[in-house]
């Protein structure tokens, strides 16, 4: 039976890096023999200009009953205005939400060719390999009570709320322990148990989780330590695990390391692995349509999906290889281009690395 995967492109670059990562599916079905179909809906922008909704029904159904999904990027300044609860961004909180999306899976991983675009020093980041394992479904994204009221005095206030359950912290534990059981067996939880309640009991719920995990070592930072500690020392980390809007801000951190947020990845799973992949970096209307996106972020969030959520390791490695022999060969788009490498556009990526799976293909 085939799978299905839905594809969202969404807004900006979207549309233009997906394309380049159907192309790839479409390799791997042709030489590989990969049995999927797949399904186009709206979300973000487009879906609000078409529906007046962010993520409309028909998408929500869609992405309910595919294995999984393929997500370019939602947002621009176009729908920055509009009420809060119809911003794109909306669009793709809710699908997280629906869909039970709490494990964010964001490796920082640093190719060698690529060393001098990171902005530290190349034996700072030479060989990262880093997982960042933030929870997406809870925290203070989604805690209620939240909004604004006015006090008496006339005064407006503004107001969120940070709160984790027992279960909700030991759900994104134990998939980060298991996921630092099978690479390199450390696992650093980030917290601020010095102020927040909320972080207390992560502590003490992650502790306690540990023993069960022996093969696991574990470790605990304070955010603003773990935020110093990634620019400082990042190769110190292996795994780390984290609640969600401490993870939004260090993915972003970790992925600078890299140098070029172009580059990375993304799960968010649901507790039977079923994921919705996305490049990390967002919509970059200001190159939108130009062909120059680096679309690798984008092929390897599919790499991630044939490993997590299709049960294909082997075609997985062979993705990522691929894009590992383009960067080789000196195929570079405007991001990661560095004098002496050859500079392409977005369709002559996907191209590169289409061309570089054909060429290890058995048949
Ligand atoms: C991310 C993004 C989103 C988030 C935004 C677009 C809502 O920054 O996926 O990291 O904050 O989770
Ligand atoms: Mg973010």
């Amino acid at each position: 039976m085939s799978a299905k995967i839905a594809i969202l492109p969404g807004d900006g670059v979207g549309p233009e890096i997906v394309a380049e990562a159907v192309k790839v599916i479409g390799c791997l079905r042709e030489d590989y023999g990969l049995n999927v179909e797949l399904e186009e809906a709206q979300i973000g922008g487009v879906a609000v200009d078409a529906t007046g909704e962010p993520l409309p029904e028909a998408t929500l159904r869609l992405a309910r009953q595919a294995d999984a999904i393929l997500l370019g990027a939602v947002g621009g300044p176009k729908w920055d205005t509009i009420e809060r609860p119809r911003r794109p961004e909306q669009g793709l909180l809710a699908i997280r939400a629906a869909l039970g999306l709490f494990g964010n899976l964001r490796p920082a991983i640093l190719y060698a060719e690529l060393a001098g675009a990171s902005a530290l020093r190349p034996e700072i980041v030479a060989d990262l390999d880093i997982l960042i394992v933030r929870e997406l479904t809870g925290g203070i994204y989604f805690g209620e009570p939240r909004g604004v009221r006015t006090l008496e005095t006339g005064e407006r206030e503004a107001y969120n709320t940070l709160v984790y359950r027992e279960s909700e912290i030991a759900r994104i534990a134990r998939l980060a322990f298991a996921l630092a059981a099978k690479r390199g067996a450390r696992l650093c939880s980030v917290d601020k148990a010095n102020v927040l309640e909320s972080s207390g009991l992560w502590r003490e719920v992650v502790t306690r989780l540990a023993s069960e995990y022996p093969q696991v070592e574990i470790s605990h930072l304070y955010v603003d330590n773990a935020a110093m500690q990634l620019v400082r020392a990042p190769k110190q980390f292996d795994v780390i695990v984290t609640g969600n809007l401490f993870g939004d801000i260090l993915s972003d951190c970790a992925a600078m390391l890299t140098g070029s947020i172009g580059m990375l990845p993304s799960a968010s799973l649901d507790e039977r692995a079923k994921g919705l992949y996305e490049p990390v970096h967002g919509s970059a209307p200001d190159i939108a349509g130009r062909g120059v996106a680096n679309p690798l972020a984008t092929i390897l969030s599919l790499a991630m999906m044939l490993r997590y959520s299709l049960n294909q390791p082997q075609l997985a490695e062979r993705v990522e290889s691929a894009v590992g022999r383009v960067l080789a060969e000196g195929y570079r788009t405007a991001d990661i281009y560095t004098t002496g490498t050859r500079r392409v556009g977005t369709r002559e990526m996907g191209d590169a690395v289409t061309g570089a799976l054909r060429t290890g293909a058995s048949c």
